[in-house]
């Protein structure tokens, strides 16, 4: 028996700081909504638990988060059981994207199932939580708002697919000296109206939800890269309605009103990612 799953990106409309906790991270509210990027993983029953990387180098044994994820569910149960697991890498590493840990819920979710464990999603998400924050939103569809530390989630009303552009400027950044930056920035936090943000998205006006969206991470991120707020300059300069970096970068990403749109825009940038947001129904079961 062999399973196919697809890990999904994601992107964040809206990311607000608020304030850090005893444990060094930070509490957040954000609105995030998973994209059409993807990367594709088969597991196979095996011995021992083996994963095979095509697409990018990544770190391996203990420290990706797919084995690190399967050894979270042999030690939860007590058990030794072991997969080969293929992955065919295209999100972007160190984009703000959440690729790893969109790889993590995949692998969660796919064992959970190649090793009939049948525990339930709540277990699957607080073991998730222990691998990486943005893990319990991948373990959901659709748009969502996160807190807490991104585990705190509420789905909000379903919006339209909207297509995208979007880059990675300098090879990415890593997430905790943006942390570190914004920490040393004097914390720049702004409040967004997280729900009046999601009603622009599902009404489909993107100029709203761009003065309604913030990133707090976009100050420290353009401290460390200068280059984010050129990229962004440039998209709204090609007739983006909506442009912001994603989480805690480097990816900047933008919003159009249509498909034509979003083609031509991309078609002027090198290495620009053309995709698109998805809707609750694009999900299949596994
Ligand atoms: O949980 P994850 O491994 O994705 O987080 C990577 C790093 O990002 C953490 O070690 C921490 O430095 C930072 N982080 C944070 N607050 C969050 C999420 C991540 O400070 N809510």
């Amino acid at each position: 028996m062999s399973i196919f799953i697809r890990a999904y990106a994601k992107i964040n409309w809206s990311l607000s700081v608020r304030g850090m906790r005893p444990d060094g991270y930070h509490e957040l509210d954000m609105l995030m909504q998973r994209i059409e990027l993807c990367d594709e993983l088969v597991f196979e029953r095996a011995r021992r638990i083996t994963l095979e990387v095509d697409g990018q180098r990544l770190p391996g044994g203990d420290r990706n988060l797919v084995t690190r994820a399967a050894q979270a569910l042999n030690d939860a149960l007590g058990k030794h059981m072991g997969a080969h697991i293929t992955l065919k890498k295209r999100i972007p590493a160190r984009a703000g994207l959440g690729g790893g840990s969109a790889d993590c819920a995949a692998a969660l979710l796919a064992l959970n199932k190649l090793w009939n464990l049948r525990l339930p999603i709540k277990t699957l998400t607080q073991l998730g939580l222990r691998l990486g924050a943005d893990v319990p939103f991948c373990l959901q569809n659709g748009l969502c708002r996160a807190q807490g530390v991104g585990e705190i989630l509420t789905p909000m009303p379903d919006a339209p697919s909207i297509p995208l552009v979007m880059l990675t400027p300098g090879g990415g950044l890593s997430t905790p000296s943006v942390f570190r930056a914004w920490d040393a920035c004097g914390r720049p936090s702004t409040d967004a109206d997280i729900p009046a943000l999601a009603l622009a998205l599902a009404e489909g006006d993107l100029a709203r939800a761009q003065l309604l969206s913030h990133n707090d991470l976009e100050t420290p991120a353009i401290q460390l890269m200068p280059e984010i707020r050129s990229w962004k300059e440039r998209l709204r300069a090609l007739g983006a309605p909506c442009v912001r970096m994603s989480g805690s970068g480097s990816t900047v990403f933008a919003a159009f009103n249509n498909a034509a749109d979003a083609r031509a825009a991309a078609a002027q940038i090198p290495g620009a990612i053309l995709t698109r947001t998805l809707l609750e129904t694009d999900f299949e079961e596994i």
